[in-house]
């Protein structure tokens, strides 16, 4: 149940993307949605280092046999000292199976991945930019809508927009996120066209997230009121929960203070420290207003056992109502 030409290209059982999780994209993280029938990821930007970067790859390798992904998150241009080039090199000589881009048009790097044999993934929060990369050879679009943790586009316009039209816009396979986390979602994602989901703020609430246990414990308990969206001003929208430092960034966006000045309030070492540390006030955290779904801290196989049981009560329910 549930085979779509998303199961079949990645070569996994189930159509369940964990997406690219900043600072939270762990071999241990990936490869336990891996051994459940997803597909799990690392995120690049996890590892200081290129040395720190292939062990990564390797460690993901030693824990699952099932295919995995690499999340390598851009930013708009190409910037002095960034390691992007050095870690698309690894990740061919690593023969990493599936590359998960976000932020700019991976272009330049497509023959790279397409002549390894990579299959690539890009991550757009619009219809536009879909068929923008479709037209370069991106392997599945994934497409986000304004509900999802991390960034959303500029637009304000909805994953079940943005999902139906996307589907119907684009001959390649397209998985649906934001704002999904239970098995009415997938079902949801499917009927409107995609071949599968991909979801950051469920995977956080899981075991195997090293994400600290205070922030967990506060996603249990919040509702999809309490998250915010920042970083208009800088186009860099994001949806983080609404904490000290998201309500100061904005109060600075509104008080127009200078890019660096910003910069310093949302730093991401200072959001990867309080995650690490529990402090819920200081640091900006991503999160989606899914987390008004999520009630629960479990594994990460029993969120994707979870989600599979509920989308086949879903459909049961659905194909009775049709008798
Ligand atoms: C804590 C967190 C960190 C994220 N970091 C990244 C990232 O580094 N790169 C990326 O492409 N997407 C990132 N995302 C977005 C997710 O991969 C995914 O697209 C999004 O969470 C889907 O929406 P959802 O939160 O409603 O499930 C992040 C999301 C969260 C919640």
């Amino acid at each position: 149940m549930f085979n779509t030409r998303i199961t079949e290209i990645l070569k996994i059982k189930y159509p369940i993307m964990q997406g690219g999780l900043q600072h939270l994209g762990t071999p241990e993280l990936a490869s336990a949605v891996c051994n459940a029938g997803g597909l799990g990821t690392i995120n690049a930007t996890i590892c200081p280092t290129i040395p720190e970067f292939r062990d990564a790859i390797r460690k993901v390798k030693s824990l699952t046999k099932n295919p995995f992904c690499v999340n390598v998150s851009m930013l708009p241009t190409l910037s002095l000292g960034e390691l992007t080039p050095e870690y698309f090199k690894v990740i061919v000589e690593e023969g990493v199976p599936v590359v998960e881009t976000a932020g700019r048009n991976p272009e330049e790097f497509v023959p790279l991945l397409k002549q390894a044999g990579i299959i690539l993934i890009h991550k757009v929060p619009s219809v536009k930019f879909a068929k923008k990369v479709e037209k370069i050879g991106v392997d599945i679009v994934t497409i986000v809508g304004l509900e999802c943790g991390g960034h959303p586009g500029m637009d304000n316009i909805t994953t079940m927009i943005l999902g139906n039209k996307t589907a119907k816009a684009l001959k390649i396979p397209v998985l649906i996120g934001g704002g999904i986390a239970d098995g009415a979602g997938l079902v949801a994602a499917l009927a409107l066209g995609g071949e599968g989901i991909v979801m950051g703020s469920r995977f956080v609430a899981t075991d195997e997230c090293i994400i600290h246990p205070n922030f967990k414990e506060w996603m249990v308990n919040a509702s999809e009121n309490d998250t915010i969206l920042i970083q208009r001003s800088i186009k860099n929208m994001l949806r983080s929960m609404k904490n000290h430092a998201a309500l100061n960034c904005l109060e600075m966006e509104k008080r127009g203070v200078g890019l660096q000045e910003l910069l310093g309030a949302i730093s991401g070492n200072l959001g990867k420290k309080c995650q690490m540390e529990g402090d819920l006030e200081n640091g900006i955290f991503a999160i989606g207003q899914v987390i008004g779904l999520i009630d629960e801290v479990k594994t990460a196989k029993k969120v994707i056992d979870d989600i599979i049981q509920e989308a086949e009560i879903v459909m049961t329910k659905l194909y009775k109502s049709t008798l």
